[in-house]
């Protein structure tokens, strides 16, 4: 018997955003490895008999980790096992799907893709923020911040979209906004942070690109960093949670005043 790998998108968090697809390649599969940022309610969809096997990367050991799991997937694979790839949100976004596919391809092991949704596009849309909207975003574009060996990725091509999303954007958001300022975008440019998006846990910042380049905001990974006059919809579309984060804001200034 022939295995098979499902290279499968789980989604940003929220197990109601996976597609039918995954949900029964899920119940089917025999080995589910799944990445860092699968949540945990989306692995317990799983066949309950499944193994699980966690491939999630640190910081520092991303390529001695990436090449246990072409060997784990070849392995189980050559065995005659359904073997579901779980990635988050969109395999092939940031996902090292193609890396994957295309090892897989070359040992002749079957391959089937289930797209997932990503969290660069849902994330904005559900915080109430249309990535484009006519009259005021044509286009967006999606774009890494992980600075590899120190450099920040070339921001130049991307900087003139009306719309900008930045994954992975967390740590180097003071460069990254000074750097897109340099590039010519404006300081009172509105920005968001998705934190968590889609889960219990989630927590949307709005403030400008002048505040994030100063330094002033406080944000955790994993978050999606949407840029551009987008973001001022938030406030028509999301009224309530607009007027729960002002009032947690004065709450705070309040304390830090006390
Ligand atoms: C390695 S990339 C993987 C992207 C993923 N394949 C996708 O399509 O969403 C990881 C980045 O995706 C973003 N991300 C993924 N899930 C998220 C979530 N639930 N909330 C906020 N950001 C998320 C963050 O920017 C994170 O650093």
């Amino acid at each position: 018997m022939r295995g098979k790998v499902y290279l499968v998108g789980a989604g940003p968090g929220d197990p109601e955003l996976l597609t039918l697809r995954a949900m029964r390649v899920l119940q089917e599969a025999e080995v589910v490895l799944y990445d860092r940022l699968v949540a945990p309610a989306v692995l317990e969809l799983a066949n309950p008999l499944a193994q699980r096997v966690y491939a999630g990367k640190e910081l520092g050991q991303q390529e001695c980790v990436q090449s246990e799991i072409f060997r784990q997937l070849l392995f189980h694979a050559r065995a005659g096992r359904k073997v579901v790839r779980l990635k988050g949100g969109d395999p092939m976004v940031y996902g090292r799907g193609g890396e994957e596919w295309a090892f897989l391809a070359g040992e002749g092991v079957e391959v089937e893709v289930v797209p997932g949704v990503s969290s660069a596009l849902a994330l904005p849309g559900l915080a109430g923020i249309p990535l484009t909207l006519r009259g005021v975003a044509g286009g967006f574009s999606v774009l890494s911040g992980h600075a590899q060996g120190g450099s920040l990725p070339e921001l130049a091509p991307y900087a003139r979209s009306d719309t900008l999303v930045i994954l992975m954007g967390v740590k180097e958001r003071v460069r990254i906004a000074r750097e897109l300022l340099r590039l010519g975008r404006s300081p009172q440019e509105p920005i968001a942070f998705i934190e968590k998006g889609s889960t219990p846990q989630e927590r949307v910042v709005v403030a400008t690109l002048g505040q994030v380049a100063a330094g002033e905001l406080e944000v955790q990974s994993p978050a999606v960093w949407i840029i551009g006059q987008v973001v001022r919809l938030r406030e028509r579309l999301h009224p309530a949670s607009v007027l729960q984060e002002a009032q947690l804001k004065t709450l705070s200034i309040a304390e830090t005043v006390r």
